[in-house]
């Protein structure tokens, strides 16, 4: 049998960092009483989440139990956080070990700097996920967020308002330019700043191509995680015979039996060791 595995399986370049901020932190403060934590659990899988707090990694959940710290040290994800949530945390004298990914970064400078001239920000995602409430927060008052063609129809920027408009970073590219063509006729001065990131475009392109290819195709990601969910959709119209797994506990490899290549890729969220387990067993068995 042939195993294709996909270069892209696994861990973007932001979520990597991120991780591994945590365990170079580990390292330096580990023991029983860590002092670490991290705002919101820095990635979208379960595993990873679990065996840092093991070893002694805290998750606060909500803003207030941030309010409520009186000390620590505090990791920020790589979805970056609102401005101030910075101030919050400087206030009450914690430590902040900043993990947001520098393309998530780099809008928050964008909207503050794009904000500060007065122009009206435009961010096209989705409005409860922490990556664009974390931008929101870098915005003034003059901030609009705009997920589908209704919204975009509605959105009225004022008299003589100038107009930025910024993607969150895993938005699809071709609703991106959908909306900004909507946006774009309402005759605004408008600035279009494309933050999509290509990581996982890059991803779902290489899942694609190998799923054509591939007999069967194994997608491995968090339940949770919406962007492998989108990955097991796309292998899924590709190759009929895709299946969805967290670990290697799921994976009944009586299911491969009969074929004779199978494809692998896995979400952002991924970690790689469970990547390999799942290559080597399926390996192993045939
Ligand atoms: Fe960063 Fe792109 Fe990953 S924005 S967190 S490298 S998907």
């Amino acid at each position: 049998m042939e195993i294709i595995r996909a270069k892209t399986a696994g861990f973007c370049f932001g979520v990597r960092r991120a991780v591994e901020t945590v365990y170079k932190q580990l390292e330096k403060n580990g023991g029983e009483n860590t002092g670490i934590y991290t705002f919101g659990p820095i990635i979208h899988n379960e595993e990873v989440v679990k065996d840092m707090e093991k070893k002694g990694v805290r998750v606060l959940r909500t803003e207030e139990e941030l309010k409520q710290l009186e000390k620590g040290t505090v990791i920020i994800r790589s979805h970056g956080v609102a401005e101030q949530v910075y101030r919050e945390m400087e206030a009450n004298g914690l430590e902040i070990i900043d993990a947001t990914c520098p393309f998530v970064k780099k809008i928050h400078n964008i909207v503050k700097k794009e904000s500060g001239e007065g122009k009206h920000i435009v961010i096209i995602g989705n409005p409860d996920h922490p990556e664009v409430e974390g931008i929101r927060g870098w915005a003034g008052a003059d901030v609009t967020v705009v997920q589908t063609p209704e919204e975009a129809e509605k959105f009225s920027a004022g008299e003589g308002k100038k107009v930025c408009i910024v993607s969150q970073t895993t938005f699809n590219y071709n609703k991106f330019k959908e909306l900004v063509e909507i946006l774009s006729k309402k005759s605004y001065d408008v600035s279009v700043l494309n933050t999509i990131c290509n990581a996982t475009k890059e991803r779902q392109t290489e899942a694609r191509s190998i799923a054509e290819e591939v007999d069967a195709m194994i997608v491995i990601g968090d339940k949770h995680s919406s962007n492998t969910q989108k990955l097991f959709e796309i292998c899924q119209n590709a190759c009929k015979d895709t299946y969805y797994i967290q670990t290697l506990d799921d994976l009944d490899l009586n299911q491969l039996g009969s074929v004779e290549t199978v494809g692998i890729t896995a979400g952002a969220s991924t970690p790689n060791n469970i990547i390999e387990e799942v290559q080597n067993n399926v390996r192993i068995i045939f």
